[in-house]
């Protein structure tokens, strides 16, 4: 079973996060994903009203929201303020706003030291957990041994979520989905505050012409020290 941190970082579209729960079940170990708990944020910010552009109500508003993400691999959870929302963080309301609200300094603060509560409770006790996020080997968990950097191409990226929108039930058209991935992740790549960016020592992986088993396969062995 692994022991510590696989860091997963990456734009959307590049099959990171079912990559990162398959790995994760694979080798016995954790999942955290970090994008669920900025989406959580949002959706908090949305339903009570509030801009997303507005800072200092964004941050007041999550210092008092309790946001929770489950790390069983195999049953995906979020929670807001104690409530189930797994489907309410993925509609495309969010998917607009997620970025501002990511984008506060402060807001990352709060979020970041409770990934590093999770990440210390899952290899305390000798155990692994495999992060998956867009800061994840560069300020999150920098000490990770193993660091991923997944990419690619922009129409396939598009195509994925496209695809993964209408697996669950979200009208989208590859247009649509191309202009909604792209958008998020130039502004993701551009915030001054832990931008999107592979570590120095992360290990890049373009899975434009990979099917998800094959990304998993080349996790697994990095994952083992084989890479
Ligand atoms: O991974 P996912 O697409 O669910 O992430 C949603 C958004 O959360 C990203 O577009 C980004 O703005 C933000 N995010 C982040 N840092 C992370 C994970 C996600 O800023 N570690």
């Amino acid at each position: 079973a692994l022991c510590g941190v696989v860091a997963l970082d990456g734009p959307s579209g590049t099959g990171k996060t079912t990559a990162a729960r398959k790995l994760a079940t694979q080798l016995g170990a954790g999942y955290l994903d970090t994008g669920a708990m900025y989406r959580v944020a949002t959706l908090a910010v949305l339903r009570a009203g509030i801009d997303p552009a507005d800072e200092d109500a964004v941050v007041a508003l999550v210092r008092r929201t309790r946001i929770e993400v489950g790390t069983d691999p195999g049953a995906p959870s979020a929670f807001l303020d104690g409530a189930e929302v797994g489907a309410e963080i993925r509609t495309e309301d969010v998917n607009r706003a997620v970025s501002a609200v990511s984008a506060v300094p402060e807001i990352r603060e709060l979020l970041v030291a409770e990934q590093r509560r999770v990440i210390r409770e899952a290899t305390g006790s000798g155990g692994g957990i495999v992060v998956d996020g867009r800061d994840i080997g560069t300020v999150v968990a920098p000490e990770a041994p193993l660091k991923v950097f997944l990419t690619a191409s922009a129409d396939v990226r598009a195509r994925r979520r496209s695809a993964q929108d209408a697996a669950e039930g979200r009208q989208s058209s590859p247009d649509q989905a191309k202009a909604s991935v792209q958008r998020r992740d130039h502004l993701d790549s551009t915030r001054a505050t832990s931008p999107l960016r592979a570590a120095d020592d992360a290990v890049l992986l373009d899975t434009s012409d990979l099917t998800i088993d094959e990304v998993i396969t080349r996790l697994a062995e990095l994952a083992d020290g084989r890479g």
